[in-house]
C-alpha cells in the first residue's frame, strides 16, 4: 500500500510505478539519506518535537539498516519509489511506531536535496585529489624536460621553440584552475537544505542550524523555497567537471598525435596501449581517445541537467529526479579517467630528439631572426618582412634559416653578422624567453615552484 493511500481511490499503475521510481539509481545515496535522517530525529527529539527516547530507537534503528545495507542485507523495492522511502519503509518495519515519526517537519523534497549536495560535498574532494595527483605527474614530467626543446604550435603550425617541460607546465596550470574552481564549488554548495520541507518549511520549532552542524555543513540555506528548488550547485559541478573533462580531452589529442608515425614525440608505454586485432603493426591510444570520448558524456550531463532545469518554476517538481544520473555519471566518468590518465602520462617515454628535429626544420626561429634585426636597430615590422623574405627564399632552395651562408643573409641585410648563428640557435631562442611564464628554464622552474606550493597547500586533501 501506498504512503498516500488515504488520498487515491486507486491503486497505481504498475507503468508509472515503474516509472516514476528511482531507487535502481538513487539507492547510492543510502548513507547519505541515513546520515541526514540520523541527524534530523536527533534534532527533533533535542527540540522536543518528538520523545528523546523514540530519537533513540529511531536513530539505533537506521544505524543498524547503514549496517545491513553494507552487508548486503537489505532489498530496495520498486513499490517504495526511492531511497528516502525504501530507508523510511525499512525503519517502520523494524522498529515500529517510532519509525513513523521520522517524517515530522520534513519533505522528500529537502531530504534529496541534503542527501545530494552531501554525496557532492564527499566526491568533490576525492576528485581534488586526483587531479593533484595528476599535477605531480606533470611536475616530474616538466622538470626532466626542461631543456627537451619543441615546436610549440599555433593552428598547428610551428610556431616558435618552447620546451616539453613548459607544455607540461601548460596543462599543470589549466588543472590548477580546474581544482580552484571545484573548491568553489564546494565552498558555496557548503549550505544545509535540511529543515526547508517541501518548500515552506514548517510550524515546528525545528534548529536547522543544529542539523546543518550535525552535518558537517557551514550553515543552513537561508530561503526554504530555494532550498528545494535549486539545483544550480549541480550545474556548477558539471561545469566544473566538463572543464575539467576539456583539458584532459585537449591533452588526449596532443598525446594521440604525438604518438604517431608522422610525429613521434612520445612513446606510450606498452602497459597503456592497446595492440590492433589485424595490423600485426599497431599500437594504438586508446586510453587518450577513451578519455576525449568520454568527454562528450560529461558535457551531456551537464546540457541535461541545464535543460531539466532551465523552465521549472518554484519549487521542487519531479522533472529534478532526473539530476542524480546526470551527476553520477559525471562524477563516475572523470573519476575513471583521471587515475589512468595521470598513469599513461607518468608513464610515456619522451623522445627529445624528433621534437628537437621537428623544431628545427620548421623555421620557428623566424620571429627571433627578426628580433636580431630589431636588436640591431631595425623597426619589427621591417624585419617582420625581411625574415619574411629570407623564408620564402630557404623554402624554394629547401634550406632552414640555420643552413642559409652569412653571405645569403647579408644579401638581404647588411645587419645580418656571423653571430645570427648563435642567435637563432634553438636553445638560444628558448633560453632567451626568461619573462615570466616563458619557456626558459629558469622561468619553467619557477612555473614548477609554484605549482608544488599549491599542491603542497592541499596535501591532506
Ligand atoms: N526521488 C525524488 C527525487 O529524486 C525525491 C523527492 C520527491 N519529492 C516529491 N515531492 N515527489 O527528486
Amino acid at each position: 500500500m501506498k504512503l498516500w493511500a488515504g488520498r487515491f481511490q486507486k491503486e497505481t499503475d504498475t507503468l508509472v510505478n515503474d516509472f516514476n521510481s528511482s531507487i535502481d539509481f538513487d539507492a547510492r545515496l543510502y548513507s547519505q539519506d541515513i546520515a541526514g535522517s540520523i541527524a534530523h530525529a536527533q534534532m527533533l527529539g533535542k527540540c522536543g518535537i518528538i520523545e528523546e527516547q523514540e530519537a533513540e530507537t529511531i536513530i539505533d534503528g537506521l544505524k543498524a539498516i547503514l549496517g545491513d545495507i553494507q552487508a548486503g542485507g537489505v532489498e530496495f523495492t520498486l513499490d517504495n519509489e526511492d531511497i528516502h522511502m525504501n530507508i523510511e519503509a525499512e525503519l517502520t518495519r523494524r522498529v515500529g511506531e517510532a519509525g513513523k515519526r521520522l517524517h515530522t517537519a520534513r519533505s522528500r523534497n529537502d531530504q534529496v536535496a541534503v542527501d545530494t549536495r552531501l554525496y557532492v560535498k564527499q566526491e568533490i574532494p576525492a576528485i581534488i585529489s586526483r587531479v593533484l595527483e595528476l599535477e605531480k605527474v606533470l611536475v616530474k614530467k616538466a622538470r626532466a624536460n626542461l631543456d627537451t626543446v619543441m615546436p610549440g604550435y599555433t593552428h598547428l603550425q610551428r610556431a616558435q621553440p618552447t620546451t616539453f617541460g613548459h607544455y607540461m607546465m601548460a596543462y599543470a596550470n589549466m588543472f590548477r584552475r580546474d581544482i580552484t574552481r571545484l573548491e568553489d564549488c564546494l565552498e558555496r554548495l557548503d549550505e544545509c537544505p535540511l529543515g526547508a520541507g517541501a518548500l515552506a518549511a514548517s510550524t515546528y520549532p525545528v534548529d536547522r542550524f543544529e542539523t546543518a552542524k550535525a552535518l558537517g555543513f557551514k550553515k543552513p540555506t537561508d530561503n526554504s523555497m530555494d532550498s528545494v528548488a535549486d539545483r544550480d550547485y549541480a550545474i556548477e559541478l558539471l561545469s566544473a567537471l566538463s572543464i575539467l573533462m576539456m583539458h584532459l580531452s585537449r591533452f588526449s589529442e596532443e598525446i594521440i598525435l604525438w604518438c604517431s608515425w608522422e610525429f613521434q614525440y612520445v612513446e606510450l608505454d606498452d602497459a597503456y596501449s592497446t595492440g590492433s586485432s589485424i595490423m600485426p603493426q599497431k599500437k594504438n591510444p586508446d586510453v587518450a581517445e577513451l578519455v576525449r570520448g568520454k568527454t562528450g558524456r560529461v558535457y551531456g550531463s551537464l546540457m541535461t541537467l541545464l535543460t531539466v532545469m532551465k523552465a521549472l518554476p518554484l519549487a521542487y517538481n519531479k522533472d529534478m529526479q532526473e539530476d542524480k544520473e546526470a551527476i553520477f555519471d559525471a562524477i563516475d566518468t572523470v573519476e575513471l579517467c583521471l587515475p589512468v590518465f595521470a598513469a599513461m602520462v607518468d608513464t610515456l617515454t619522451v623522445r627529445p630528439k624528433n621534437m628537437a628535429r621537428a623544431a628545427a626544420g620548421g623555421f620557428i626561429n623566424a620571429t627571433d631572426c627578426a628580433d636580431y634585426l630589431v636588436k640591431k636597430g631595425l623597426p619589427f615590422r621591417e624585419a617582420y618582412m625581411i625574415v619574411g623574405r629570407l623564408v620564402n627564399q630557404c623554402i624554394k632552395t629547401g634550406d632552414t634559416l640555420d643552413t642559409l651562408t652569412l653571405r645569403d643573409f647579408r644579401a638581404i641585410s647588411k645587419l645580418f653578422d656571423a653571430d645570427v648563428y648563435d642567435a637563432l640557435a634553438l636553445k638560444t631562442c628558448v633560453n632567451g624567453r626568461k619573462v615570466y611564464g616563458g619557456p626558459a628554464r629558469e622561468s619553467v622552474e619557477k612555473q614548477i615552484s609554484l605549482i608544488e606550493e599549491f599542491v603542497g597547500a592541499r596535501k591532506d586533501v
